[in-house]
């Protein structure tokens, strides 16, 4: 099974920032999951809500603010929020990103930026994997983008996933851990697409879905995964 750092390694460093992006790194993870929007400014940032209030110790909007003025935060232990530009530069091939599509308007810049660094800076199609309950968004992405991996999201039950991972030409179908089970996962294997499983912290539940056959999962945890025989 493959086991995705969650936002990095969060449950061991700050989440969405470049320390726990390496922590997930070093404990061997073969994908991070990272969260997008976009910034007052027009960079790409990866932080997982729309305002900053939770993860950093100042306040506001993040599509309010510019990259500066977001720098001024605390993400945690001294971190920063992080560019996404900064992340693939870390990052550095040695993992592939699921980048999940959070904040509006974001697929355009997203596939740019995905292009750029395929073209300029070595990185692959392969490298990649593109999330996100928006799925207008998705739409967006796969016009401008046709060879991508994207993963759909759902909170709930996944209704429509069939049509549309037609449309998306989406390779998995990305369900909580809250909602899943044996018959859904049948269900969407019968149309040859994986399943994927958020968010997986202990291990009984690994284990279940591990039964159930389910194909990935992230984890706060990779660490606690990857001696699993995953
Ligand atoms: O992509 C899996 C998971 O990250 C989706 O939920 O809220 O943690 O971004 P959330
Ligand atoms: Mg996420």
């Amino acid at each position: 099974m493959l086991i995705i750092g969650h936002r990095g390694a969060s449950g061991k460093a700050p989440e969405n920032t470049l320390a726990s992006f390496e922590k997930a790194i070093r404990m061997g993870v073969k994908m991070v999951e990272l969260d997008v929007h976009q910034c007052a400014s027009g960079e790409l940032v990866v932080i997982h809500d729309e305002k900053i209030n939770r993860t950093t110790t100042e306040k506001g909007f993040v599509a309010e603010k510019t990259l500066e003025e977001l720098k001024r935060a605390d993400a945690g232990e001294g971190e920063k929020i992080p560019a996404l530009r900064e992340v693939l530069n870390l990052v550095n091939r040695r993992a592939k990103i699921n980048i999940e599509l959070k904040g509006a308007g974001v697929a355009v810049p997203t596939s740019a930026l995905l292009n750029e660094y395929r073209e300029n800076h070595g990185w692959t199609t392969e490298d990649f994997c593109i999330s996100s309950f928006d799925h207008q968004q998705l739409r967006q992405f796969r016009k401008l983008d046709n060879t991508t991996k994207i993963g759909i999201l759902y909170d709930r039950k996944p209704h429509g996933f069939v049509e549309l991972s037609q449309v998306l030409h989406a390779t998995s179908v990305n369900i909580s851990l809250r909602t899943v089970n044996p018959q859904w996962v049948k269900m969407i294997h019968a149309s040859s697409l994986e399943v994927w499983v958020y968010t997986v912290n202990k291990l009984s539940d690994f284990n279940r879905l591990k039964q159930m056959g389910v194909d990935a999962v992230f984890t706060n945890y990779p660490e606690k995964f990857l001696d699993e025989g995953a």
